[in-house]
């Protein structure tokens, strides 16, 4: 769809309420701060200094938000005059008093304006909040300057380094607003407060003026903290080391020259590939619900859940239901398995309640929701049931029949396999336009990831279904085709071989692991196996035996250690050594024994690699997979294959996505490298053709992103 962009006069509309100019930003949807609404903010504060009738000014946001920020969208376009910190200083200096009613959103810009305002009242649903941070940006309208100086350092820090959002009551204790107002009506709240300062002859107040950094030792002290602490957690990020600077800048220097340095800085993060990937991320996670059957069709009545299993994955899924407050019912195969879902789930519970982060009252009234069965007829009424039993097509198919048989008309069957075909699934009902596959992530109650996997069958209300599922579970839900692994683990399989390629060529599992951990990532290949369990591997790997190309390069490492008996973590030894139970592993001279081994009799003469080849590879070979994987419409688009990384398996979000760092490196980079180890290993490393077709046409992914 596209529209016209408004004009700064339909964008900012002002009226005159009596002695007060009401300055009313109207840009849906959350009134986002674009070049239309720069303009006309200017125009507003122009005709309240100018227009003698006027005695003070308000500023209000059409509907449900004040302003969620800058206009995203804008970022990386020719900036527009006038800049924000122009308007921001604009506001701050007009010469009547200005009041802000927030409601909604008062993010990033927005909350920059209100802070320039001379005065602010919160409704009780405003939101409140520096979040430019994870955009990979910092406040650039006079943020870092102006919220040390409003609510001190330390507290401007805490904020702007985590990018949270705060509710209206801890913003007036912070002293980020001076009060709050009952009810929705911001105009009404901030007119009401505006005459109130009329009648007060309360004067502009200017947030430059403020003392929150007059403790200067106080400051100084917070600003050390925040640096030591960015240094430890964010040092593969740029924006978080720029924001602790703006505000040693806010406290040295005065105020208009931290101004133009904030500005500057601001710029150089504008410049980063990090902006680039995070708000890639941004708008991919949003695209990502966009499919063609949500829009298509309704979602099913889905007002309870059934699951069969409750090991690993059962209960936490059982436990990401309960907590979206759909009632549950679980079916296991006998009551000591029952006993031991139940269990399973009330350790999720115990656990918070340890933490306390839930009270044994709330753990009650949760597990009410929750009855446990050995009976199929337990899922005679409900709306959707979601399988998680053991990985075995024939245990599963045997599972599906008894659901086709008890469950009613309309009821929505689901599986959680992680590789097998769900066509086939389908197939052993009466019903295969029900079926669907959900694969939830390990642990399920926590990891965000939900792919949707769409069989050939299924009708697209089903599919529309499982993504209100997702919604209620708060879920990030990822469409994706049956295939052997579906997005994620399919793209997994590839780069993971890579990895095992790299590790018999020379380079050892800890120096693989490294370069991944460098990259962003917060763990290798080899510790998430061992965290994982290396046995589950190994029985895809035995699964898969027969139908191995004899031809492929097959690393057997992995299995030795597995025979072994040397399954991870669990086992307190996998490619690692976990001495008495502990978490972070230890090298092990025997691993890199059975490597050489393994080199020895294949005659391998093991070679350098450096970190940055080891990456190169890795994802070369996960981008390669990704381009299959959109070609063949597994994932209807590259920003699919992102949001499945980044959500499922720990890409670095900076990064934006496999897809979109391919984009970023250059595609014809990326193929240049794939060809080049073609020379190697031409059967793994075969360029996919729509890699090869986009460099054809001096194309990137990100155009397939915009045409679907
Ligand atoms: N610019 C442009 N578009 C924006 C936007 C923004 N700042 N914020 C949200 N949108 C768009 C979304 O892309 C979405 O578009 P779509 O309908 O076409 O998909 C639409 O607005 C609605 O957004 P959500 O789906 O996210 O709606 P929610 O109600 O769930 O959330 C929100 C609303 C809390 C405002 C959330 O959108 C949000 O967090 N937005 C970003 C806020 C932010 O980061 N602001 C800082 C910007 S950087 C800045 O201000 C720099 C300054 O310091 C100079
Ligand atoms: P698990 O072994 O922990 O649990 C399986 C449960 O199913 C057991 O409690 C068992 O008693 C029960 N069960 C077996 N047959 C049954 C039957 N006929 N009726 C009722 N209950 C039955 O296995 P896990 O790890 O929970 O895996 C379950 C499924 O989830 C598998 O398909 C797996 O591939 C998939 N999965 C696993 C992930 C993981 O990381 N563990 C991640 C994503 C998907």
């Amino acid at each position: 769809m596209t529209t016209t962009p408004a004009t700064p006069a339909e964008a900012v509309r002002h009226q005159i309420q009596g002695e007060i100019l009401q300055i009313t930003v109207d840009n849906p949807p959350v009134n986002a701060l674009s070049t239309a609404v720069r303009r006309g903010l200017m125009a507003a504060i122009e005709a309240a200094d100018a227009e003698p009738r006027v005695k003070a000014v308000l500023i209000v946001g059409q509907g449900a938000n004040f302003i969620a920020g800058a206009d995203i969208r804008e970022f990386g376009q020719t900036p527009q005059p006038p800049s924000l910190p122009e308007v921001c200083n604009r506001i701050e200096a007009c010469g009547k008093p200005v009041v802000a009613a927030l409601r909604g959103a008062a993010l990033g810009g927005g909350l920059e304006i209100a802070m320039a305002a001379h005065y602010r009242v919160a409704l009780a649903d405003a939101k409140l909040g520096l979040p430019e941070v994870q955009l990979g940006l910092m406040p650039g309208a006079g943020g870092t300057v102006r919220a040390p100086r409003l609510i001190g350092a330390a507290a401007a820090l805490e904020l702007m380094l985590s990018g949270r959002h705060v509710k209206a009551q801890e913003a007036l204790s912070l002293g980020l607003v001076d009060r709050l107002a009952e009810g929705d009506d911001a105009v009404a709240a901030g007119l009401a407060y505006a005459h109130e300062l009329l009648a007060s002859n309360a004067p502009v107040r200017r947030t430059r003026d403020a003392q929150g950094l007059a403790d200067r030792a106080a400051a100084q002290a917070a600003i050390d903290a925040a640096r030591a602490d960015t240094a430890k957690k964010s040092k593969n990020l740029f924006s978080p080391h720029r924001i602790v600077e703006a505000v040693q800048t806010a406290l040295d220097k005065p105020f208009d020259e931290a101004m133009t340095l904030e500005r500057q800085a601001f710029m150089a993060c504008i410049d980063s590939p990090q902006r680039a990937g995070l708000i890639h991320a941004f708008f991919a996670e949003r695209e990502v619900v966009k499919v063609p059957e949500a829009k298509a069709a309704q979602p099913r009545k889905l007002d309870t859940v059934g699951i069969v299993g409750g090991g690993t994955m059962g209960a936490g899924i059982a436990v990401s239901a309960l907590d979206a407050g759909l009632p549950v019912v679980m079916v296991e195969r006998d009551d000591a398995s029952i006993a031991r879902g139940r269990a399973n789930v009330e350790k999720v519970y115990d656990g918070l309640i340890k933490k306390g982060r839930m009270t044994p009252e709330a753990k009650t009234a949760v597990m009410a929701r929750f009855s446990g069965s050995t009976d199929y007829a337990a899922f005679a009424d409900v709306d959707l049931v979601i399988e998680a039993v053991f990985e075995d097509i024939e245990v599963k198919k045997a599972v599906f029949k008894e659901l086709d048989r008890v469950c009613k008309p309309g009821a929505v069957l689901a599986t959680n396999t992680s590789y097998l075909d769900i066509d086939a699934i389908a197939a052993s009902t009466s019903r295969p336009q029900d079926v669907i596959g959900l694969h939830f992530f390990s642990p399920a109650n926590i990891m965000k990831l939900l792919e949707i996997v769409v069989p050939a069958k299924v009708s697209a209300d089903v599919v529309s279904t499982a993504f209100a599922l997702a919604k209620k579970m708060k879920k990030v839900p990822v469409r994706a085709g049956v295939c052997d692994g579906f997005i994620g683990n399919r793209i997994l399989a590839v780069y993971k071989q890579a990895a095992d390629y790299i590790m018999e060529d020379g380079a050892s599992p800890y120096e693989i692991d490294e370069a991944v951990r460098g990259f962003g990532y917060p763990m290798g290949p080899f510790q998430v196996t061992d965290l994982a369990g290396g046995d589950i591997g190994w029985a895809t790997r035995k699964r898969r035996a027969a139908t191995r190309d004899p031809k492929a390069r097959y690393v057997e490492v992995a299995d030795r250690v597995c025979e072994r008996g040397w399954f991870g973590q669990k086992t307190g030894r996998g490619f690692y050594l976990y001495p008495e139970g502990a978490r972070t592993g230890q090298p092990d001279p025997e691993v890199l024994a059975i490597v050489d081994a393994e080199r020895q009799k294949k005659g391998i003469v093991p070679r350098q690699f450096t970190p940055e080849e080891i990456m190169r590879r890795y994802m070369a070979a996960m981008v390669n997979e990704g381009a299959k994987v959109v070609e063949e419409g597994i994932a209807l688009r590259p920003l699919d294959v992102d949001v499945t990384f980044l959500y499922g398996y720990g890409f670095p979000r900076f990064r934006g996505g496999p897809m979109k760092y391919a984009d970023m490196v250059g595609l014809p980079k990326v193929l240049d490298d794939i060809r080049t180890f073609a020379k190697e290993d031409p059967l793994f490393w075969k360029p996919a053709p729509l890699l090869e077709k986009l460099v054809a046409e001096g194309r990137d992914f990100s155009s397939l992103n915009q045409a679907r």
